[in-house]
């Protein structure tokens, strides 16, 4: 065997196993969030539990009630690192019409560690609202490494208004601040149910 054929051979087995480990961006690419939100996939599945016990989990439906309050989002995170969550709503206001996604839902940066409480809040939590007789819409929570601590100029939108939620781009955003590639991700689908009734008329929908 040439050299050649035989780093073919390696690197056609490690894409291979780097395929089969990385079950985030398989569910990512079957749930179409890639190309939809990102042109790549993270490498971790973020963890994302509520309250009542409901979980994120890759794809799976959640009801707007379950995902009513904010969760808790945990990850490993490095010494002096800081870190973005995101989470975002391509299918806005349906997965058949994006006209207004990305759908931007809850928005920290700059947490230093990984206790989310202490980062800069940028958008407050708003839960899972899909109109009536619009589908699963899909909820893509994103985590990204800063390159350092950064300064946003993000206007902060608390969670009862629309003021910078629909047209958001995370591919923008990634590239207005640097980004790169989420080190980790996860992601529901969820669709109306009376809780949604309720978020949507807090936001005068
Ligand atoms: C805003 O946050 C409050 C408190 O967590 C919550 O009760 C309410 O449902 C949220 N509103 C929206 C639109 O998500």
């Amino acid at each position: 065997m040439t050299s050649l054929a035989a780093s073919i051979v390696v690197l056609t087995i490690l894409h291979l196993i780097q395929a089969q480990e990385n079950e985030i961006v398989k569910a990512m690419l079957l749930n179409e969030v890639i190309p939809d939100v990102l042109d790549e996939g993270p490498k971790e599945v973020l963890k994302v539990t509520f309250d009542n016990g409901a979980k994120v989990n890759m794809g799976n439906e959640l009801t707007p009630t379950q995902v009513q309050n904010q969760p808790h989002v945990e990850w490993d995170s490095e010494e002096g690192a800081y870190y973005t969550l995101l989470m975002t709503e391509p299918d806005a206001p349906s997965r058949a019409d994006k006209s207004v996604g990305e759908w931007q839902h809850w928005l920290v940066g700059n947490i230093a560690g990984n206790d989310v409480a202490k980062g800069t809040l940028l958008s407050g939590y708003q839960g899972s609202g899909p109109m009536l007789g619009t589908g699963l819409h899909r909820y893509v929570y994103l985590l990204f490494k800063q390159p350092h601590q950064l300064e946003f100029d993000e206007k902060f939108s608390p969670n009862t208004t629309t003021e910078g939620r629909p047209l958001f781009s995370t591919r923008k955003f990634m590239k207005k601040y640097n980004l790169e590639t989420p080190i980790a991700g996860n992601f529901y689908e969820a669709q109306y149910d009376e809780i949604a009734g309720v978020l949507l008329a807090q936001l005068g929908f």
